[in-house]
């Protein structure tokens, strides 16, 4: 096992060691393998990376180690973005980004869940937008403004879980606060994009 492999285990079982203490995620927690088959990634960077300093400063007492760590590997992680600059422009492309931690592609594999890391930095507006998977986003540092179809308005911070069912809309309005989150994706196909609204 090499450095990298060994660090994002120990990324991988903070994760586990979270969920693990929210009730309402423990059929979450139950498609997590305890000791997850590694299929690695190739390091990809994107200008999003360079800016994630300032996330540990965000945190609270459990979530800080683990950003720590996020921050430390980032350079090493296979960041991607969903969206083109046509769909969402230039500063949304500069100022956001996800890896997949655990996925059908890795960097460990499941075939029944998806966990996502994303990162956006303010301000930012992730717009409306669903998926067929259900989601539930956990807030590692900062947090934003979801509004979801059907809920009230919810500002949410470190330590909130927000949940989706499938392909209910919503969008994060992130103008006043940095947000760094696992989004949990779990039914449907797992490596479909999410739909931007309208289109
Ligand atoms: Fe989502």
């Amino acid at each position: 096992m090499d450095a990298f492999e060994a660090e994002c285990r120990r990324l991988y079982d903070d994760t586990l060691h979270l969920l693990r203490g929210e009730a309402s995620l423990h059929d979450v927690v139950a498609e997590m393998p305890t000791m997850p088959v590694w299929l690695g990634g190739v390091a990809q960077t994107l200008p999003v990376v360079e800016k994630l300093a300032r996330l540990p400063a965000q945190t609270s007492t459990k979530t800080h180690a683990m950003v720590q760590r996020i921050v430390d590997l980032a350079a090493d992680l296979p960041w991607q973005q969903t969206y083109t600059e046509a769909q969402v422009g230039k500063h949304y492309l500069q100022n956001y980004g996800w890896f997949n931690l655990l996925s059908p592609d890795g960097l460990f594999e499941s075939h029944s869940l998806r966990i996502s890391i994303g990162v956006w930095l303010k301000p930012i507006f992730y717009q409306e937008h669903r998926h067929e998977p259900e989601e539930d986003y956990v807030i590692l540092a900062g947090g934003g403004l979801f509004r979801s179809e059907g809920c009230s308005d919810r500002v949410c911070g470190v330590g909130d879980i927000v949940h989706h069912v499938s392909n209910q809309s919503h969008s994060i309005d992130m103008s006043d606060s940095d947000l760094l989150a696992l989004a949990l994706w779990r039914g449907g196909d797992l490596m479909r994009r999410a739909t931007l609204g309208g289109q």
